[in-house]
């Protein structure tokens, strides 16, 4: 499937859930800590972290079987690279059982997870046996208290067993992901870069960007990403690592004597959307053809007034030709996506 700018997509992001255990500063803002974080620093944060949240309902949510087809119908047309995210993915029931449907397709040749890690222990031998190949987790801070800023949750210690199990389970690599948010967790990035070299993990540190449910993001709480390079040359001999292919997300670097591997992700400050090739799928069947997207089509009404796979087929195709050439944050008149990044996906 080739867009208008010519980029072939063949990266399928799924969200299968809007919910979240997780209240994450730069996702679900909506505990008294991020309301304190947020008020009087910048003007325009709303006055109330209790945002009337209403989930989708079950009935407005893609069924398995119905991400099961979509998965079949974009692998013969190129998809081959299948992440599940959410919300927190393992808040849907039996997911193990969406992974094997999805693990049955002879196109998919990666099968990836994003998920918080808060409750991976126990799911994660039925994941494993159903064809799940890695997983990324969330990991912003490795101190209890400003874990807790930064994702609402006393959950630490569940998370840093969750990515030992991974491993354990071979589910490699295993990723991790540190969302870096200026005066909040931006003290922390050498000891981050320590724990991945430590502990031979693939961490990486990203910009924040304007996908918050408040609507607090502001450029001023971006750390760029040179900024975090070179305070990580301070404190270690980074190799830089050859790209293994153009549309990756991450800049990434070696710490020599570990095999641990640094990433940075800078959309805000080094936007990459020219080589992206990434399709999501919301979790209400919704395609969106950028994280910036501000119009969403619809495939659930599609798919339930009956249409065939060749009619679906030809639906994606013209989907894909309209996908945006690249997000406009920090332009003028730049328009943040209705959604947050908890019904998108990261
Ligand atoms: P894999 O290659 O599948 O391992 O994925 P990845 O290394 O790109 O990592 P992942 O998919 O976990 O994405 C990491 C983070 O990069 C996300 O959580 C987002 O913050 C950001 N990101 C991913 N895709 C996009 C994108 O299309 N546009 C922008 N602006 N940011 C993205
Ligand atoms: N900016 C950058 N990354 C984000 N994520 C969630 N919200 C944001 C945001 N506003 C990423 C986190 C999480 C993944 C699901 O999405 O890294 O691990
Ligand atoms: Fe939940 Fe992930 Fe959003 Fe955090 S980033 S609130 S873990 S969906």
């Amino acid at each position: 499937m080739i867009d208008s700018h010519g980029r072939t997509l063949q990266d399928l992001r799924i969200s299968v859930t809007d919910r979240c255990n997780f209240r994450c500063l730069y996702c679900l803002p909506e505990t008294e800590a991020a309301l304190n974080f947020y008020r009087g620093r910048w003007a325009n944060a709303q006055d109330s972290p209790a945002i009337a949240r209403s989930w989708t309902p079950k009935a407005s949510l893609l069924s398995f079987e119905e991400i099961a087809r979509f998965v079949g119908i974009a692998c013969q047309r190129g998809i081959d690279k299948i992440r599940v995210t959410g919300g927190e993915p393992l808040l849907r029931k039996d997911l193990h059982k969406l992974i094997a449907l999805i693990a049955s397709h002879s196109g998919v040749r990666d099968l990836a997870m994003t998920s918080n890690g808060f409750s991976f222990a126990q799911h994660a031998q039925a994941l494993r046996d159903a064809g799940l190949h890695r997983i990324t987790f969330s990991l912003d801070s490795l101190r209890p208290e400003m874990f807790r800023k930064m994702t609402g949750r006393d959950g630490l210690k569940e998370v840093l067993g969750s990515i030992g199990l991974a491993r354990a389970l071979g589910l490699k690599p295993v990723k991790v992901n540190a969302v870096i948010i200026r005066g909040m967790n931006d003290g922390e990035i050498p000891a981050l870069a320590d724990f991945a070299r430590a502990e031979a993990l693939s961490l990486r540190f990203i910009e924040y960007m304007p996908l918050d449910s408040a609507r607090a993001w502001q450029k001023d709480m971006v750390v760029p990403g040179r900024e975090i390079l070179a305070l990580l040359q301070k404190h270690f001999p980074l190799q830089p690592c050859l790209a293994s292919n153009p549309s990756e997300t991450a800049r990434r670097w070696r710490i020599p004597g570990s095999e641990a591997e640094i990433g940075i992700i800078a959309p805000v400050s080094e936007p990459f959307c020219g080589h992206c090739n990434r399709l999501r799928l919301t979790a209400d069947g919704q395609i969106r053809t950028c994280l910036f997207s501000t119009v969403e089509h619809d495939l659930r009404d599609r798919m339930r007034r009956g249409d065939s796979d060749e009619s679906l087929s030809a639906f994606l195709d013209q989907t894909v030709w309209l996908k945006e050439d690249r997000h406009h944050i920090g332009e003028p008149g730049f328009q943040q996506p209705e959604r947050s990044m908890s019904c998108i996906g990261g």
